[in-house]
């Protein structure tokens, strides 16, 4: 199959809209990550999101709307629970996503048979054109083959998808660069399960309580249940193997140095540069937690494409505000492997 890659433009979101009304995938841009979008209302399109991404069809999709009205509109849920007005007020359209009980249009393939529903409303307006043209919700997960880092341009998902889907609209660099905060209102108090850009303390400043679930910064246990499907699959992992690595500014630098000619990459910040002497990818300025959001999935793509790199060291980030969304991506990436030069 041709991918066509397709532009922002009215002409071009009218002819991406048809491939959508005809059951089609479309990879669409929004402000955390690209997506991989069919209509959430077509049980057979909502399947092949799940083949052309080799996704395992137990973990479900989040429903993007256009219009807080949406939700209504197709049935997404009974009737809209208070706590998730009182969120879109504040967050949407924007990086979050709300799961609450599932309205009965929803077809199970979507929800991967749960009785909830995750919905988002995203801010990006190449997302939102294509939904308002298409009149359908849109089922999308991140736009890559699965268990590699999510897409954060129009390329990755050309890289990964090309060929096995009718689009690519490309909306530029994603401004965010990692997937929606996911809180759930199915819980009460309700729960934090995917950290974002959307962080716990702002969740917690409109709805008071809210839990932390154990599997965003631990690993799940043996046999216990994952709070949400996506957690117990390995996520975001370059080809190389990937060590957290806890420790102040010289002790990373002498830990890497130490390991020079063996195949070494070192994932830092723009201050350690000067310092390495092993190859190495800067996620941007210490502490400036939006900026290594931004370029985390790029540099974990950029480490496959460099050559020869068999390990890679990253300095582990710290877990105040949107760092816990890096934190948690990149821990997941390092198969939750982590060296502590403190102790
Ligand atoms: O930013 C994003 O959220 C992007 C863009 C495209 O919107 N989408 C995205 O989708 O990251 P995906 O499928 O890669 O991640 C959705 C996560 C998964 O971990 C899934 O298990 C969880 O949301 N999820 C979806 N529906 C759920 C439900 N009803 N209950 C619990 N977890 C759910
Ligand atoms: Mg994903």
């Amino acid at each position: 199959m041709e991918t066509l890659l397709l532009t922002t433009s009215e002409q071009d979101i009218t002819k991406a809209a048809e491939i959508i009304r005809k059951g089609g995938l479309v990879g669409m841009p929004t402000e955390t990550v690209y997506g991989l979008a069919a209509d959430a209302l077509n049980p057979k399109a909502v399947m092949s999101i799940f083949e052309a991404k080799g996704r395992p069809a137990d973990n479900p999709l989040i429903v993007h709307i256009s219009n807080i009205n949406d939700i209504e509109k197709f049935g997404l849920t009974a009737e809209i629970p208070e706590k998730a007005l009182r969120l879109a007020e504040k967050f949407w359209p924007g990086p979050l996503t709300v799961i609450m009980p599932k309205g009965k249009n929803v077809p199970p393939q979507v929800t991967a048979g749960l009785n909830s529903v995750a919905i988002r409303f995203p801010s990006h307006k190449g997302a939102q054109a294509l939904i308002s043209k298409s009149q359908r919700p849109l089922a999308a997960p991140s736009a890559n083959l699965s268990g590699s880092p999510s897409p954060t341009t129009a390329q990755h998902v050309m890289n990964d998808l090309g060929g096995r889907i009718g689009a690519v609209i490309d909306g530029g660099d994603c401004e965010v660069g990692l997937e929606s905060t996911v809180v759930t209102l199915c819980t009460n108090p309700p729960t934090l399960l995917r950290p974002g850009k959307v962080t716990l303390e702002e969740l917690r400043e409109v709805l008071g309580e809210v839990n932390l679930s154990s599997a965003v910064l631990e690993k799940l246990k043996d046999k216990e249940e994952a709070p949400s499907p996506g957690m117990k699959y390995r996520h975001y992992a370059p080809n190389a193997k990937v060590y957290l690595v806890k420790g102040d500014d010289r002790a990373f630098t002498e830990f890497v140095n130490s390991k020079t000619g063996e195949g070494v990459l070192s994932l830092c910040y723009d201050e350690d540069a000067a310092r390495i002497c092993v190859p190495y990818i800067t996620l941007g300025k210490k502490g400036d937690y939006d900026e290594e959001a931004h370029n985390l999935f790029s540099a974990l793509r950029k480490i496959d494409e460099t050559p020869n790199i068999k390990t890679v060291y990253a300095r582990c980030p710290d877990t105040k505000g949107v760092g816990m969304a890096v934190y948690n991506r990149l821990i997941r990436a390092a198969g939750f492997e982590v060296i502590d030069l403190y102790e």
